[in-house]
């Protein structure tokens, strides 16, 4: 694969934390806007779309960055993660490619600490036709721009052993309930000169699974940044201790994590990665490469 992307702009535009003394909005879920240059253009992806639309716009107007993008991505079918699709394809106005894995409208549900529904907004494919969304739904991995694609459904023999857990989660199928590894969930890799980016929305199936398989994709041994939500906010102590060992081996150079990774995986890689540890915020800005 060639390594065509020489700059990247992540502008972090829904987390679980403001960060300190901020004047940006905070809400349950994660979206990011990632501008790419490659050969002297520019394009913009939009990764997933938090909850709710509006602490999106609120951070953009104090970012001084407008909505437009080229591309849409979902990672997987969580609400944090979908529910503000509509409203964002709403100011949009424009018709725009949305990928996502073909079971994103699954009816997904937490049984503790007590039963919810947690999957998309129910009439999501029809409701976001109509706004403008070219739904690509993909198990495979989808080449967006060359050196930027997603990495496909991750199946479940192909996860690391303490990474195969459904974390309590269902959904229903004709009538039967499910237990959920999450099949649905992707993650987006970018091959820049300095190495592989790879972000994850909540990273269900392991992040260290889906960091192994964007390099195994791409023929790129080299992470230069691994960023997003990693879901060991319930994990125990020995699985949060063994994913930080696998960022060592894997040579991991810089993380940014947030939303569902939890306090005390935070507190771990912090520990093990010192200032090269960043705890993810709206309207943080991670820059990434060269002009
Ligand atoms: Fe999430
Ligand atoms: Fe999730």
């Amino acid at each position: 694969m060639e390594k065509l992307v020489s700059l990247l702009r992540i502008y972090i535009l829904a987390d679980d934390y403001a960060g300190y003394g901020s004047r940006y909005w905070g809400q349950h879920g994660l979206s990011l806007l990632i501008e790419i240059k490659r050969e002297n253009a520019w394009k913009r992806l939009l990764f997933d779309t938090a909850t709710s639309h509006e602490p999106i716009l609120h951070n953009l107007k104090i970012m001084k960055k407008s909505l437009d993008a080229d591309y849409i991505v979902l990672s997987h079918n969580h609400y944090d993660h979908t529910g503000g699709l509509l409203g964002i394809l709403r100011e949009m106005k424009k018709e725009v490619p949305v990928i996502a894995h073909p079971e994103i409208f699954k009816k997904a549900y937490a049984a503790s600490p007590e039963l919810r529904y947690i999957g998309a907004p129910l009439g999501l494919k029809e409701s976001a036709e109509k706004l403008g969304a070219i739904w690509t739904l993909s198990k495979e991995p989808v080449q967006i721009l060359p050196g930027v694609f997603t990495l496909g459904e991750i199946p479940l023999e192909e996860r690391e052993k303490w990474e195969k857990s459904s974390g309590d989660m269902y959904y229903l199928e004709n009538g039967e309930i499910k237990e959920d590894f999450m099949l649905d969930e992707t993650g987006l890799a970018m091959l820049t000169p300095e190495g592989l980016v790879v972000i994850g929305g909540c990273s269900h199936p392991g992040i260290v699974s889906m960091l192994k398989r964007a390099s195994k994709m791409s023929g790129e041994g080299q992470i230069r940044a691994v960023i997003g939500g990693f879901h060991l906010i319930n994990a125990s102590t020995d699985r949060i201790q063994t994913t930080v060992n696998s960022f060592r081996e894997l040579g991991v150079q810089e993380i940014y994590a947030g939303h569902c990774t939890g306090l005390q995986a935070e507190c771990a890689f912090e520990k093990e990665f010192g200032n090269k540890f960043h705890k993810l915020h709206a309207g943080m800005l991670i820059e990434i490469g060269a002009l």
